[in-house]
């Protein structure tokens, strides 16, 4: 019997070792990895910049504490200041907590103009965390289950709908609108394009904080450092975890003008946030960004994936549709034509990794994927839902 708590159902394999694209398990069968950890390891597994700086940083210091100034994490907050067009930085653990900074940065906001229980819209099927305030906010009942009473402060509107934003025009109580770029734990919901913009100038008219959860969406996934980059826009906050890191743990609440300023000596913190090991891992993970061409190969092998995907299973009906945006891809597929809760077990079999989220299959793959690797993994696709 495991001493592990039951929160996690892992399947029957262990990886020990990873490089690119794959994983070797314990016997030593290769999977290709259309998941990257979930997101992850956007830049493959063991990407080698991001291994030395950890062997480098780890032989010389891996700890300190916020209680002194740690010159990685002024770096890294510089760096990814000047990327994101953002003025100031709160290094977390996690996405969750990312997300948890800027609801606290919402609420002093909300004490600045006086609001006494202030209201921040966030969208229904969003997936923000699992602490109490993140879990909140996020809009899927069955994450919030069993957790009542839920933090009173968010109100679930409708996705990709501007119209469900504009009816709380003029309502003094809201103080933000927090929402995904993209929905990924949803099973990848690409708004139309223009939906941030008018996010953003409902916001603005209002006096709101816009929010952007980029947790998922950012760190090159779309074929853009940040997914809001398509749009030409910066939020007032923005939150990353997942891909910043490449595999450590690390997350980052990002601020511009008002918002950058409300978090003051005391008011927020983390023991281990954004330490001398984890920042020296993110500073790789954008030298990587800055001085190869892998938003290029994003950007590439999404059309190649869209192309070959469209070529292989056009005649497939039990296919409805594929949405794609640089590498974030979802396949949207027909519950009464497929068994959907079979799909992760079935293509663990044939030695690839994806997950499924209702009848939609998700893939993230590493962004460092080659054209090869592409033929492969539709090829596995086909294997497991015919073509
Ligand atoms: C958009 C988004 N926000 C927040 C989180 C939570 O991140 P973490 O699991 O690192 O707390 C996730 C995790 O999947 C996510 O996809």
């Amino acid at each position: 019997m495991s001493n592990l708590m039951s929160n996690y159902s892992p399947l029957d394999v262990t990886f020990v070792k990873g490089e690119g694209c794959w994983l070797t398990d314990s016997k030593g069968d290769e999977y290709l990895d259309a998941l990257s950890g979930i997101g992850v390891v956007n830049l493959g597994h063991c990407h080698p910049t991001v291994t030395k700086n950890l062997v480098d940083q780890s032989q010389k210091l891996l700890h300190t504490s916020n209680v002194y100034r740690i010159d990685n994490q002024e770096k890294l907050a510089k760096k990814l200041c000047g990327f994101a067009k953002m003025d100031k930085v709160f290094f977390s653990n996690s996405g969750a907590e990312a997300n948890e900074a800027a609801i606290k940065i919402a609420r002093l906001y909300a004490r600045s103009k006086d609001i006494e229980n202030p209201i921040i819209l966030t969208a229904s099927q969003s997936f923000h965390g699992r602490t109490m305030a993140t879990l909140s906010a996020t809009g899927q009942a069955k994450v919030q289950a069993g957790f009542s009473p839920l933090m009173s402060e968010f109100m679930h509107v409708n996705y990709d709908d501007t119209d469900a934003i504009q009816k709380f025009n003029g309502n003094s109580d809201i103080v933000a609108v927090m929402i995904e770029p993209i929905q990924g734990e949803a099973g990848i919901i690409i708004p139309k394009n223009d939906y941030l913009n008018q996010v953003q100038d409902i916001c603005r008219k209002n006096g709101w904080l816009l929010i952007l959860d980029g947790v998922q969406s950012c760190m090159g996934r779309t074929g853009k450092l940040f997914a809001h980059e398509h749009n030409e826009i910066t939020p007032d906050i923005l939150c990353l975890a997942k891909g910043l890191g490449n595999g450590v743990p690390i997350g980052a609440c990002l601020a511009k003008g008002i918002a950058s300023e409300m978090l003051t000596p005391g008011t927020h913190g983390s023991t281990f946030g954004g330490n001398p090991l984890v920042t020296a891992a993110a500073l790789g993970v954008l030298d990587v960004f800055q001085n190869t061409k892998v938003l290029d190969n994003v950007n590439q092998m999404s059309d190649y994936f869209r192309s070959e995907f469209d070529k292989k299973f056009s005649n497939n009906d039990s296919i409805k549709e594929l949405r794609i945006k640089g590498l974030m891809i979802g396949i949207g597929l027909d519950s009464d034509k497929v068994d959907c809760t079979q799909l992760v077990k079935k293509a663990l079999n044939d030695k690839l990794l994806i997950n499924v989220t209702g009848s939609s299959i998700r893939m993230l793959p590493p962004l460092i994927i080659s054209k090869k690797e592409v033929d492969t993994l539709i090829s596995k696709l086909e294997t497991l839902i015919g073509n």
